[in-house]
């Protein structure tokens, strides 16, 4: 596995791998790769000749109050990971080396920002946007590969690919957990034991969510208080948001329908976490395809 720090060269790399006709998947991280990240790897060799993992931690992406400097740097740790999971290379560039110059230009795509992630960490979304702009520039056209666990992070991707046609085909990938449901994030590392027993919660309430728009409560409030009933249970969590949206717009709609996705985060102590679930509105039943319905017989909702 070659691992390189300047832009030139990892393009260059890129570049002369697709003139040898092998297809290239790119895989974005920020490093503190863990089994999630390993799987987004294994995916992209699974798909492409040749896989380019990334390891930059993007200060752009970083609020004035959060962990920019400590944010876990492991790159030895990470260059193991990507190579046994199947990455061909590694870019691991300075600050210095992304952003020689102050930036000047910055992506911000509009609506699916504002809300959720968006509402908590004001430019956040910026920051994601125009970093991973750069590094689809620096790869050239490739698949990338994104995990589910940061939901909205994967829809503002696919949407700043698809609006400013990049030569970029962006796929999501399930989210990988622990045997208790945690979702493998680098942030757990943050984690005391006390609070890493509590964390569970935060999948436990999505799951609520899941139970019951899965039986049947179209009202995206009462999604709402039925995962904030869970968190309730764990003192030492804070919730910032539980919400139920239309998968695809991330708008909370006046009723549920089709692909929902429930979205939470919660700070507990120090360390913010987030989760997310897909889960589908069962259609009404067709009373008619299995039991005949008697003439005049109105059905509940129709
Ligand atoms: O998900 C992440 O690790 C980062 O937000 C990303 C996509 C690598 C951009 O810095």
């Amino acid at each position: 596995m070659e691992l390189v720090t300047s832009v030139a060269d990892f393009s260059a790399a890129l570049d002369a791998h697709r003139a040898a006709g092998r297809s290239v998947g790119l895989v974005p991280t920020m490093g503190a790769l863990h089994d999630g990240h390993a799987s987004l790897i294994r995916r992209a060799g699974a798909d492409c000749d040749v896989v380019a993992v990334t390891i930059f931690v993007n200060p752009l992406q970083f609020g004035p109050a959060e962990d920019f400097d400590a944010y876990p740097r492991t790159l030895d740790a990470d260059l193991a990971v990507a190579g046994a999971a199947g990455a061909s290379i590694v870019c691991a560039p300075s600050v210095a080396e992304m952003y020689p110059a102050p930036v000047l230009t910055t992506v911000h795509v509009a609506g699916l920002t504002d809300t959720l992630e968006g509402a908590s960490r004001p430019s956040h979304f910026d920051g994601v946007a125009t970093v991973v702009a750069k590094l689809f520039s620096m790869a050239g056209r490739c698949r990338a590969y994104f995990g589910e666990k940061d939901y909205q992070q994967l829809a503002v991707v696919r949407r700043m690919s698809a609006d400013l046609s990049m030569p970029v085909e962006v796929i999501g990938c399930p989210t990988v957990r622990e045997p208790d449901g945690l979702a493998l994030s680098s942030r757990n590392a943050y984690l005391s034991a006390d609070e890493r027993a509590a964390a569970p919660t935060l999948h436990a309430a999505l799951r609520a969510g899941a139970a019951a728009v899965e039986a049947g409560e179209t009202d995206p409030a009462a999604v709402r208080a039925a995962m904030g009933a869970v968190v309730a249970t764990e003192p030492r969590l804070r919730l910032d948001y539980a919400e139920a949206v239309d998968a695809a717009t991330l708008a909370v709609p006046a009723r549920l329908a089709g692909e929902v996705r429930l979205l939470i985060a919660a700070r507990l102590g120090a360390t913010r976490l987030i989760d997310n679930l897909g889960v589908t509105v069962p259609t009404s039943p067709t009373h008619g395809a299995t039991e005949p319905r008697k003439a005049g017989h109105a059905c509940a909702g129709a």
